[in-house]
């Protein structure tokens, strides 16, 4: 099962402003490969903080929510940890994953070390201070497999894997 996360950052580190700020930020070459890879995968895991940014739920992808205690319109609620919610959606016949954020989502997944690949856009802007791409220590090794450079926008879109060779897997 691919597992990998989608993600957009400043160009000094922050995936938002703050917790209400939506996703719709970045530049129009990083909507393109967003919806791109995540229709692709099928399903969309995101938490419900970033959720509720959303005006609707993602279209033509199931929709599939962390929340202890909300439910949505569109969307599959769970609180299952990633190895869990993995092999259920391997079960139901998805080949890859689409883990969209926000901080609290990136860094369970990570932690859980399934997540073999990011893809990530630096956008130039820089928002001084805000919510970082994982808020928990770790220590992971990345490859780089592509770089792309928007010359419309000046953003770089950039493929990485995850290293787990030398780096302690952590449980979920
Ligand atoms: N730039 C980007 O690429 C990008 C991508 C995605 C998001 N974002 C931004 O990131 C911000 C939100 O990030 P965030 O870290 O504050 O929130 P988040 O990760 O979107 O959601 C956190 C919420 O997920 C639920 N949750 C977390 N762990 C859970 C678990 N183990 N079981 C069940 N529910 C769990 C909880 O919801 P309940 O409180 O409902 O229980 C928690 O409050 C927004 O501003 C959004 O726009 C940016």
């Amino acid at each position: 099962m691919k597992t990998f996360i989608v993600a957009a950052v400043s160009a000094d580190g922050y995936i938002a402003k703050d917790e209400k700020h939506s996703a719709f930020w970045t530049s129009k070459a990083d909507k393109k490969r967003f919806v791109e890879l995540t229709k692709q995968a099928g399903v969309v895991i995101m938490g419900s903080t970033t959720y509720a940014t959303l005006p609707r739920p993602l279209k033509e992808r199931v929709n599939i929510v962390y929340s202890m205690t909300k439910t949505f319109e569109g969307a599959e609620t769970t609180q299952k940890p990633p190895r869990e919610l993995l092999k259920d959606l391997e079960a139901r016949g998805f080949k890859s994953v689409a883990i969209c954020g926000g901080s609290h989502i990136y860094n369970m997944f990570m932690k859980a070390g399934v997540v073999d690949t990011i893809y990530l856009t630096v956008e130039p802007i820089v928002f001084g201070k805000g919510i970082t791409l994982f808020n928990e220590e770790m220590l992971y090794h990345l490859k780089l497999k592509s770089v792309q450079e928007s010359a419309e926008s000046g953003s770089l879109l950039m493929e990485y894997s995850v290293d787990y060779s030398g780096t302690p897997k952590m449980t979920d």
